[in-house]
């Protein structure tokens, strides 16, 4: 089987590793718990039940980007959270694997994952999803888990994932829109001791540009995007394809 070619590795700019620092403090230990009711079905405000459905049909978008059938397929679903997504990919056929930051979030991942499907695998992580030593993947998801880096971490990190990657990739940003400038995101849903990082909006033509100007993200080419706003919830997907899609991972 062909792997990729390009060895790109691990960012390693001080906003990259100070961000992930910050964010690993976030998720595991502030937010830990609002994370876990967000993601559940319990009875949450008017504004979290927004997120919540904005947060489901960007699911949905970004699944939509890969095939139905993923049998037999090496996904990575890059800052997995409470672990949905590795679910519904799983189900599909996935061999997943799921990592994020927060031991705390994906051990209740891996709690609520038992017995909700029957085809695939998943193998649950808890460390950076940029490590290399993951290996290598037919797909990648990565659903808000960019979302407070800046632009050129978030390139580094296309970049690490896509040399790793060989047919295609499912991103989302938080696209620049007056709103978002002015709240900077979800900081505004949780009570002030429990303020989330800031979010860092991304104006979609540079984004654009920068990747197609990347000499690391030549063999990729960005294809669908769909914005999904939802009360407080914005987020932008992405589609990155493989221009010359390599052999499924072994
Ligand atoms: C907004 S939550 C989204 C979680 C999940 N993708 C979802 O949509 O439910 C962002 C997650 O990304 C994780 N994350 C951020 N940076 C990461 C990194 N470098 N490696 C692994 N996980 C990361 C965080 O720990 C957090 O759980």
């Amino acid at each position: 089987m062909a792997a990729p070619t390009t060895d790109v590795g691990t960012p390693d700019s001080r906003t990259y590793t100070e961000r992930r620092a910050w964010l690993h403090e976030y998720f595991d230990r502030t937010a830990a718990a609002a994370w876990a009711t967000l993601t559940s079905d319990s009875q949450v405000s008017w504004v979290r039940r927004t997120v919540r459905e904005g947060r489901e049909r960007m699911r949905h978008t970004l699944s939509g980007f890969f095939p139905d059938d993923l049998t037999g397929m090496r996904v990575l679903d890059a800052g997995c959270g409470t672990g949905v997504q590795a679910v519904e990919l799983a189900r599909r056929g996935a061999n997943v694997v799921a990592i994020d930051l927060s031991p705390t979030l994906v051990g209740l991942a891996e709690t609520r994952s038992a017995g909700k499907f029957d085809r695939g695998t998943i193998e649950w992580r808890s460390g950076d999803m940029l490590d290399p030593q993951l290996g290598t993947f037919d797909y990648v998801v990565a659903m808000d888990s960019l979302i407070h880096y800046r632009m050129t971490d978030m390139l580094d990190a296309y970049a690490a994932l896509g040399a790793r990657t060989r047919v295609g990739m499912a991103v989302t940003f938080a696209p620049w829109t007056p709103l978002l400038a002015t709240v900077r995101g979800v900081g505004t849903l949780f009570p002030r001791g429990d303020r989330a990082p800031a979010i860092e909006p991304v104006p979609m033509g540079p984004l654009l540009r920068g990747i197609a100007r990347d000499p690391r993200l030549a063999p990729w080419a960005a294809q669908r995007t769909h914005r999904v706003e939802s009360g407080f919830y914005t987020s932008q997907a992405l589609e990155l394809c493989r221009r010359d899609p390599m052999g499924a991972a072994s």
